[in-house]
């Protein structure tokens, strides 16, 4: 049985104020569900959630994170770092950075393989524009996102890593994917895992992520390959997130 995970993408939103408040609200509420919870704040509030949550069941990630351990990377972000401050968790090509950072398959791979060398467990995001969906492609496309890894990890990475798909055109749109049409997805992709390994496919957890909040979580979560949800918006009210892992478990 595959733990129900709801994982909080604060992508850059907060300030100290409303990041401190946020957690509070959301370590109070956190005892009434069996799903893993992790939030993802920005870099620079790291620390302050690691302390704000060093004694509640609230996991950690980061958004991003740079493929070297140190040195003359200016602006970066290693592996040694985030571990150092009490990260568990790292998103990996979330399409915000594919899109307008130009993460490319193969930089997300190396990412992926950066993550997992330091300790770290990659939260690995795929998913297919509009555009993509509309002309038939959308397994192609995922296929593509999932082979980058199999291809420089292979598939007993994925025994330490959790994937999200989040299908672009829901992202921020308040348009969400149908619990028909995720499902659809996700069984496509356990199933495409299934076929290299089956016990890391049934172990593995998928996440859904795209306008996910308390009135549709439900619905989504109950679907056989759905094992939780990647919130952007929905994380950054307490109450509206905990009425999603509420919903998860
Ligand atoms: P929204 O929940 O705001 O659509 O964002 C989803 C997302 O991108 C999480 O990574």
């Amino acid at each position: 049985m595959r733990q129900a995970m709801v994982a909080g993408n604060w992508k850059m939103n907060g300030s100290s104020a409303s990041v401190s408040e946020l957690i509070e609200g959301i370590n109070a509420g956190v005892g009434e569900t069996s799903a893993e919870i992790v939030v993802c704040p920005p870099f620079v509030y790291l620390s302050a959630i690691a302390a704000a949550t060093a004694d509640s069941a609230v996991k950690l990630g980061a958004q991003n994170m740079c493929d070297q351990d140190g040195g003359a990377f200016t602006g970066e972000i290693s592996g040694p770092m985030l571990k150092d401050i009490g990260c568990e968790y790292v998103i990996i090509g979330h399409s915000e950075r594919r899109a307008m950072y130009g993460e490319t398959d193969e930089i997300t791979a190396i990412k992926y393989g950066a993550v997992l060398k330091n300790g770290l467990k990659p939260i690995f995001c795929i998913g297919e524009t509009l555009e993509e969906r509309e002309s038939g492609v959308t397994e192609d496309v995922i296929g593509r996102q999932i082979d980058a890894i199999l291809e420089s990890d292979g598939v007993a990475s994925l025994a330490n890593a959790v994937l999200a798909y989040e299908p672009v055109w829901a992202i921020g749109t308040g348009k969400t994917a149908s619990p028909e049409q995720a499902q659809d997805v996700h069984a496509f992709i356990r199933g495409k895992i299934a076929a290299l390994d089956a016990g890391i496919a049934d172990g593995l957890r998928i996440l859904y992520g795209g306008s996910m909040n308390p009135g549709n979580a439900a619905d989504l979560i109950a679907q056989a390959d759905i094992d939780g949800g990647l919130i952007g918006g929905a994380s950054l009210k307490a109450d509206d997130f905990l009425a999603i892992c509420k919903a998860a478990g």
